[in-house]
């Protein structure tokens, strides 16, 4: 099987408030972004990576990537959903991929034995699957106004990461169909779902933060420093 991961990094980091997009702040002198690529091609089963990148994005040229395996680019798009797009439709066409693994560029602490078991377990899963933590606090469904309508039952309810890993014709499908009717895609499982499929939950750790917010670049530099599998 021919796995490509597929990297959105085209996003321009609203919520972290800096000086550039998110994935281009450092940890250990490297961009974040470079973290996350070199988590995923680290695996030996992923044979190269597609990263989706700003048409106007002035850092990605400056990168070095330490590894044999290509690191192509792509142009991304408004949305996550259409960047990842752009780069499984590059992974088919020209890369030949039967598997996608699609990672997010904010995602740097990624343990390499996550990794492992969530290829290991999708491989053998037609509908794909995801890492995910099972969530830890009691949780509450609101009112309108914020009052505590109930409590809903934790035991059903996981945390999604990525990777998210699928048939790369089905994944680009799958995402299509799905934008082209309005669905709402903030994750490439739920275009699956919409398709009416079930993708497998593969249990990772909650050290596999998305850098969304200031105080999380401070956290995943510790993660990174603690040699963590
Ligand atoms: N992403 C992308 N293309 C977009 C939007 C997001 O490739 N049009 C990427 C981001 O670069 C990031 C990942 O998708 O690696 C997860 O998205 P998110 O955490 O929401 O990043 P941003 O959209 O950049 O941040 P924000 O929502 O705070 O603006
Ligand atoms: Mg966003």
């Amino acid at each position: 099987a021919n796995l490509v991961a597929v990297i959105p990094a085209a996003g321009v980091g609203s919520r972290m408030q800096a000086d550039c997009p998110k994935q281009y702040l450092t940890i250990d002198a490297q961009p974040v972004l470079w973290h996350s690529v070199m988590k995923v091609l680290a695996h030996p089963q992923v044979t190269r990576a597609v990263v989706a990148v700003s048409a106007t994005d002035p850092y990605i040229a400056d990168i070095q990537w330490p590894t044999d395996k290509p690191v192509d680019l792509v142009h991304g798009g408004k949305e996550r959903a259409d960047s990842v797009l752009a780069g499984i439709r590059h992974a088919i066409e020209q890369c030949n991929a039967d598997w996608v693994l699609v990672h997010d560029a904010a995602r740097p602490c990624l343990r390499a034995a996550d990794l492992s078991q969530l290829i290991a377990t999708t491989l053998n899963a037609n509908q794909g699957g995801i890492l995910a933590v099972p969530v830890r606090d009691t949780m509450k469904r609101a009112t309108g106004s914020r009052q505590i309508a109930q409590t809903v039952d934790r035991n059903a309810l996981w945390h999604a990461q990525t990777p998210q890993m699928f048939p790369a014709v089905l994944l680009a499908d799958a995402l299509t169909q799905a934008l082209a009717a309005g669905a709402t895609v903030t994750d490439e499982a739920s275009a699956i779902e919409w398709l009416g499929q079930q993708p497998l939950l593969v249990e990772g750790h909650a050290d596999n933060i998305k850098i969304t917010h200031p105080e999380d670049l401070a956290l995943a530099r510790f993660y990174l420093t603690q040699e963590l599998s």
